[in-house]
């Protein structure tokens, strides 16, 4: 990493009025969570998605997705959050006088676990469940619901409250997204491929309103190029490097 850039960075979240923290996967494998297409290790090159992440997939066969799920929320139970998400929910810490919203595509919790809020968990969570048919229930994801349900209210299938492939994601936490993204006054992107619509958006939407948009990622992605900053660091390393420049331009 360039100590240029870091100073640079850090003088710009010092400025900052509004910093939006937008996360992906990455920022999760120092926690031994694997990332979704991340070479051999990428979950998505081991299992289909389609098969076990899919609406169509549930429908079809709710107790495939269900199992294959549980055993992402144990992972994730076991697991806990990184150096990366702890030196985030620092920065929210010395944030006085700041907004920091963190906008998340992972379903793990982990930000909030580490103490940020709000989190604006656009992808949903793999720590509670719903009705399908949406008629008002939900309930903590126990592990001792180890197979699929009818709900209780109204006997539709009840299923994890994630957004699975073929899903709409939640339009009020879209909306609460968009418009922190938009308003922004500085936008972090980290350890996110920008494959998944309509998340990926976000920071093309930030950057077009102006926004100067910083991306952390060991790997190029389709927005380093248009990135003010492109990082080629892992998440852990570069926000607790930024913690400590942070503070030592405080002195
Ligand atoms: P991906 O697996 O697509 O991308 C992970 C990104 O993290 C890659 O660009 C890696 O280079 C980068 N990365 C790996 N290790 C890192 C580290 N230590 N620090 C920083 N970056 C690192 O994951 P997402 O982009 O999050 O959908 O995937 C988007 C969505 O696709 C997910 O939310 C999930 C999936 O299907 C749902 O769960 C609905």
């Amino acid at each position: 990493m360039q100590s240029g850039s870091l100073d640079s960075i850090a003088s710009m979240v010092r400025a900052a009025k509004e910093i939006v923290v937008f996360s992906g996967a990455g920022l999760s494998a120092d926690s031994g969570i694997p990332t979704f297409r991340d070479g051999a290790t990428g979950l998505w090159n081991k299992v289909d998605p389609d098969e076990v992440a899919s609406i169509e997939g549930f429908l079809r066969n709710p107790a495939r997705v269900w199992s294959w799920l549980l055993q992402l929320k144990k992972l994730v139970d076991e697991r806990q959050p990184n150096a990366g998400h702890q030196a985030l929910a620092r920065l929210q810490a010395s944030c006085r006088g700041k907004q920091l919203t963190v906008i998340t595509q992972n379903i793990d919790g982990y930000h909030s676990r580490a103490g940020n809020a709000p989190v604006l968990e656009v992808h949903g969570t793999i720590h509670r469940l719903r009705c399908q048919q949406r008629c008002g229930f939900s309930a903590n994801w126990e592990e001792s619901a180890v197979e699929p349900y009818p709900c209780p209210r109204c006997g539709a299938p009840v299923r994890p409250d994630l957004v699975l492939f073929g899903e709409m994601l939640d339009e009020e936490v879209f909306a609460a997204a968009e418009m922190r993204s938009l308003t922004a006054d500085l936008f972090f992107c980290v350890g996110t491929s920008f494959t998944v619509q309509p998340a990926a958006l976000l920071p093309v939407w930030a950057k077009r309103a102006g926004v100067p948009v910083v991306e952390i990622n060991p790997h190029p992605t389709s927005l380093s190029a248009v990135a003010d900053y492109s990082i080629r660091s892992g998440a852990s390393e570069f926000f607790t490097a930024l913690g400590a420049q942070i503070e030592a331009q405080q002195g």
